[in-house]
């Protein structure tokens, strides 16, 4: 690329980024030409909401488990419009999937007109019966964005037969790709209005052989394109790593996520929030009375600063619900092993 930027970014951008989307779309269970990549589910988000054409009045639905920075999309695209923020109260604890469809189905209306939900939400770190709810909201004329950042690499994927409005995946997570690889997955009929979130030459220079939806979103300025040109790779690697391959990787992971929850919730005496079978490879657990009612002084969470440096353990602290209350969140990739998990446990009972 830098040898040869205009040889490199110009006349041969397409034959690694054809690569690129054709191994992600057999990944993901999609047809290429409905695929686009972005550098982030945030970017994608911003498309996706800032395409819509909304008037006063009208409703955009999100899930009270959802992630700040793309709630704030939604919140922002209703300002400008006139238009009406809905925050499903999804429960947490969560006894069962029903709980997440009847809240969210709860609060559709006549107005609602795209409903944003996670597929594997963030802090909460539940899967969500995304199939389930893409359906009903579909039956009651809502379109779904599903924010599936975290699901590409810790769920299966097979987009074409959840067939919601518009999904978006980060792979730079559990792909396990450089950062700045996710993408942007489209429905037919919506792709005509879609606008990137920088929109660039490809809104009035076609190429034959792409969709418009792909010329308008396949070049945003001058950028370095190794991390989604890395995707092929990523997606082949990790799916060389166990013998059983990408389902295999799966499995361990959500096994190690259930143990390590059941350890940490046995160490700090707390109740596991969700059935097993909601989890994927990450899992919050509560935690106890000593470290409640503490409230954020400055930026960041003492306690998670003090694992890190006394303990060099990095663990995320979150603050969920109203009035919030204390958890973590802990990730099981293939890297990690029980003990850690273990580590951790007796970490937390040494700060205070
Ligand atoms: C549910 C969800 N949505 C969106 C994002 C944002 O991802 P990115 O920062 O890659 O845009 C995250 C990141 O953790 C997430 O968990």
């Amino acid at each position: 690329m830098e040898a040869e930027p205009i040889e490199f970014l110009w006349r041969r951008y397409e034959e690694p980024l054809d690569r690129a989307r054709m191994a992600l779309a057999k990944f993901v269970g999609a047809r290429a030409k409905d695929l686009v990549f972005v550098p982030n589910a945030t970017s994608a988000v911003n498309a996706v909401v800032r395409s819509l054409e909304l008037r006063p009045g009208d409703e955009l639905l999100t899930a009270s488990h959802d992630y700040n920075a793309c709630r704030n999309v939604l919140v922002e695209a209703a300002r400008r419009a006139g238009a009406k923020m809905v925050v499903a109260d999804v429960p947490f604890p969560v006894r069962t999937p029903e709980d997440i469809v009847d809240a969210i189905l709860r609060s559709v209306t006549r107005r609602t007109r795209l409903a944003m939900i996670d597929h594997v939400s963030s802090h909460t770190a539940l899967i969500f019966p995304i199939e389930q709810i893409i359906r009903e909201l579909q039956e009651r004329g809502v379109d779904t964005l599903v924010d599936g950042a975290h699901a590409p690499g810790m769920v299966p994927l097979d987009i074409k037969q959840l067939n919601p409005a518009y999904y978006t995946g980060n792979l730079h997570k559990w792909v396990c790709a450089p950062k700045g690889a996710a993408f942007l997955w489209a429905r037919e009929d919506k792709q005509d209005g879609l606008q990137p979130a920088v929109i660039s030459h490809g809104n009035n220079q076609l190429r034959p052989g792409y969709t418009r939806f792909q010329d308008r979103f396949d070049w945003a300025g001058t950028l370095d394109p190794s991390a989604k040109f890395s995707v092929p790779d990523a997606i082949d690697w990790m799916g060389k790593l166990l013998p059983g391959g990408w389902r295999e990787l799966r499995q361990r992971n959500h096994e190690l996520a259930v143990k390590a929850r059941k350890i940490l919730c046995q160490c700090l005496g707390t109740e596991p929030l969700c059935p097993e079978d909601m989890l994927g490879s990450i899992a919050t657990v509560r935690l106890p009375e000593k470290f409640q009612g503490r409230p954020l002084k400055g930026r960041f969470e003492l306690e998670q600063v003090q694992l890190y440096k006394q303990f060099g353990i990095e663990v995320p602290f979150l603050r969920i619900g109203s009035p919030p209350a204390r958890f973590i969140r802990v990730s099981a990739q293939l890297y990690n092993t029980i003990d850690e998990y273990y580590y951790l446990a007796e970490a937390l009972g040494r700060i205070d």
